[in-house]
C-alpha cells in the first residue's frame, strides 16, 4: 500500500473539500477529550463572554468605555499589532489562530474580572463572522448598536475625511453615495463602506441564523447618546452581571463636548476629538437620497423586529421611514 507524500495528499484533500481550506476554530472547552490534551496553562476563561459587534460609527467606543467602568468587566488587553480593536473573526487575524486570540484575555489579570469582552465594530457586517463566532463562542452574548443608517454613512465619510483619505477629500459626500459601479475602485470602496453596513436587516438576519435572539441585545444609538445611564442599566440586566453598577455616579453630561462622559475625580473625562466630531449637517438632497436608498432595508428591519418580538422601534427608524418626500 502506498500513499502520496503529505503535501500532495493535502492538496488532493482540499481539491475534494474546498470549503475546508478555510479553517474554522472550534472551542476546545466544548469537548472533554480536547480539553484533556490541552496544555495545562490554557484556560477556558481566556475567552470573551460577550462581543460588541458594531457597526462602525454607532457609538461603539463610548459603549465599550462605559462597560469597562464596571468592576467585573474588562476589555481585551491592548496589543501593538492590533491598535484599538482585535478584529479577529473578520480579518486575516483569524488565521493567526486560537492561541493568538486567547492571549488577549489573560485569565489571571484580575480576579474581579469575570466578564471579558471585545469590541470590533467591523464584525457586524462581515460575511464570515457569525459562523466563525458561533463555532468558537456559541454561548457568547452579542451587542449591537443601531442609528439612522443615513447618519451612520455620513459619520463614516467624515471619519475617513478626517483621516485625510484622498477619495473623501476629493469627492463630496453626495458624490460618494451616488457613485455608480463604473466609478474608480477607490470611490466604489468608500461608497460601499458608507452604505453597506447600514443594511441592518440583512446583517442581523445572518447573525440570527446562528445565534438565538435571546443572545442578541440591540441598543438604540440615539438613546446611548441621550440617556446612556438607562442603556447601561438595561445592558447589565441583559448580561446578568453582578454587582449592579449605578452609572449615575459614573457618567455625566458634558456641555462642552455635547455628550455624556466618564466622571473621574470629580470632573469629566470625555472621549477624544475623533469621537463626537464637529462637522456641517448633511445636505438635504443626500438625506433624501439615503432615506429612499434605505427604504427597503429599514422596512425589512421593522419586519424583522416584529417577527422576533423585538419591541424596539427607534425614533430614527420611524422618521427615516416617514420622511420620504
Ligand atoms: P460622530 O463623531 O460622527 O459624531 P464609534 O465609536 O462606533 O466609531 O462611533 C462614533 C460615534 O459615537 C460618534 O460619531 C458619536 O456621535 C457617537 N457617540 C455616542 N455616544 C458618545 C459619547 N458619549 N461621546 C462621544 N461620541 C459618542
Amino acid at each position: 500500500l502506498t500513499s502520496a507524500p503529505p503535501l500532495q495528499l493535502a492538496e488532493n484533500y482540499f481539491k475534494l473539500y474546498p470549503r475546508e481550506s478555510d479553517p474554522i476554530w472550534g472551542n476546545p472547552c466544548d469537548d472533554v477529550r480536547h480539553q484533556k490534551i490541552w496544555s495545562k496553562n490554557k484556560s477556558c476563561d481566556s475567552l470573551p463572554k460577550f462581543l460588541v459587534i458594531g457597526p462602525q460609527k454607532t457609538g461603539t467606543t463610548a459603549l465599550s468605555t462605559f462597560l469597562s467602568l464596571h468592576p467585573s468587566i474588562a476589555s481585551n488587553v491592548p496589543s501593538p499589532t492590533t491598535f484599538e480593536e482585535i478584529q479577529f473573526f473578520n480579518a486575516q487575524n483569524y488565521l493567526r489562530g486560537l492561541d493568538w486570540y486567547m492571549s488577549f484575555f489573560p485569565s489571571d489579570t484580575n480576579s474581579l474580572t469575570r466578564y471579558f469582552f471585545e469590541k470590533s465594530a467591523t464584525y457586524f457586517d462581515g460575511e464570515l463572522v457569525p459562523r466563525r463566532v458561533h463555532a468558537l463562542l456559541p454561548y457568547a452574548k452579542l451587542i449591537t448598536i443601531l442609528i439612522s443608517p443615513a447618519k451612520r454613512a455620513y459619520s463614516w465619510y467624515q471619519h475617513t475625511k478626517a483621516h485625510r483619505d484622498n477619495v473623501a477629500n476629493n469627492f463630496s459626500f453626495h458624490q460618494v453615495i451616488t457613485a455608480s459601479d463604473a466609478a474608480t475602485k477607490d470611490l466604489r470602496d468608500l461608497r460601499n463602506r458608507c452604505l453597506n453596513p447600514g443594511k441592518y436587516a440583512q446583517h442581523l438576519e445572518r447573525w440570527m441564523s446562528y445565534f438565538p435572539q435571546a443572545s442578541i441585545h440591540i441598543i438604540d444609538g440615539d438613546q446611548l447618546k441621550s440617556n446612556p445611564i438607562e442603556v447601561m442599566n438595561e445592558l447589565q440586566k441583559f448580561l446578568k452581571i453582578t454587582p449592579f453598577l449605578n452609572y449615575t455616579e459614573h457618567l455625566r453630561f458634558d456641555k462642552r463636548k455635547g455628550f455624556f462622559c466618564q466622571v473621574k475625580e470629580g470632573s469629566t473625562k470625555c472621549l477624544g476629538r475623533n469621537k463626537g466630531r464637529q462637522y456641517p449637517p448633511m445636505e438635504e438632497r443626500s438625506l433624501k437620497y439615503l432615506q429612499r436608498y434605505y427604504l427597503s432595508h429599514n422596512t425589512a428591519l421593522v419586519k424583522l423586529f416584529n417577527k422576533n418580538g423585538i419591541r424596539l422601534i427607534p425614533k430614527w427608524l420611524k422618521e427615516d421611514l416617514s420622511d420620504q418626500n
